[in-house]
């Protein structure tokens, strides 16, 4: 028995054991060589995934490649410029050339840079919608046409923020406009590749310790009013991120696109 959409077509005979398994599938994982990309790309590789990550360093890949070489996966690290075409497009070269194709894509590289808005200058505010906003359309377009539309398969998973959709008293204006970007970016890349069968969606996540915000979380005032206002009591942890992008990249999310998910403790329920 098959549930036809209009150009996907899904077994309804899938099988509960295995429905969250990405075995032999391909995904990449931009910001893969980050605090919560590295993570995304353990748990797609011991999920049965070939992993493809990227960053300014891929040399801080070392664990994930050993771990991929334990389970018997095929890794890439790569040195790309998200913001730039030609690296993107060198990538995705790269890609095809050992993978042959690509069936995931999780936009995680991102950045934020603290300011008050009336301080915000513009090279600062170019460089973060640079790389949140324009970069995540980028990987998206050249993975798109080259791999996922052509196989009529594909998902599209973005990192944004609890910042997409609340604010905060000071600094955020160019980060927070960009994860209002990405989640409206999401929406609409839903509407338009539901056709082919891709299915796009973005996990919206509150504060999860990483080199993007140690600073902060080390400061005993800023990590209290945090978690203060988190009705689970704490800050998340890089497995609750991990986890939702296994849902959303597998087949027990199937029918779920242009959503976003928010990973918060509950945080964004209570402001
Ligand atoms: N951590 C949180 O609390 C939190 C909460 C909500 C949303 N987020 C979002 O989650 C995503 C990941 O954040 P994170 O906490 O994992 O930060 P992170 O540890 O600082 O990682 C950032 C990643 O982006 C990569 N990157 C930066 N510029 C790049 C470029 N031009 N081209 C390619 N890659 C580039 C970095 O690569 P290299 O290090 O190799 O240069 C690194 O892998 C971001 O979009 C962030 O906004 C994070």
């Amino acid at each position: 028995m098959e549930v036809n959409s209009a150009a996907s077509v899904v077994s309804d005979e899938r099988e509960y054991a295995g429905l969250f398994s990405l075995a032999g599938r391909c995904a990449l994982v931009t910001g893969g060589t980050g605090g919560l990309g590295s993570e995304i790309a353990l748990a797609f590789l011991k999920q049965g995934a070939d992993v493809a990550v990227c960053g300014g360093h891929p040399e801080k890949a070392a664990d994930l490649r050993e771990e991929a070489a334990r389970l018997g996966r095929r890794f890439l690290a790569i040195r790309c410029d998200v913001t730039a075409e030609a690296s993107v497009d060198a990538m995705m070269e790269e890609i095809e050339a050992s993978f042959g194709t690509l069936d995931i894509v999780v936009n995680s590289a991102g950045m934020n840079r603290l300011l008050p808005a009336e301080d915000y200058d513009r090279a600062s505010f170019d460089r973060v919608m640079a790389l949140n906003v324009t970069a995540l359309h980028l990987v998206t377009r050249a993975a798109g046409k080259r791999f996922l539309i052509p196989k009529r398969y594909g998902k599209i998973l973005n990192i944004s923020s609890v910042k997409s959709l609340i604010g905060t008293d000071r600094d955020y204006i160019a980060y927070c406009a960009s994860k209002g970007a990405v989640n409206m970016y999401t929406k609409q890349l839903a509407c338009e590749w539901g056709k082919y069968g891709i299915n796009c969606n973005a996990i919206a996540p509150t504060f999860v310790r990483t080199a993007i915000n140690a600073f902060q979380l080390d400061d005993p005032a800023f990590y209290k009013s945090l978690t203060d206002r988190i009705p689970l009591g704490r800050i998340g942890q890089k497995k609750d991120v991990a986890a939702a992008a296994v849902y959303l990249c597998s087949d027990a999310a199937a029918f779920v696109t242009g959503q976003i998910l928010c990973v918060d403790g509950g945080l964004t329920a209570k402001q």
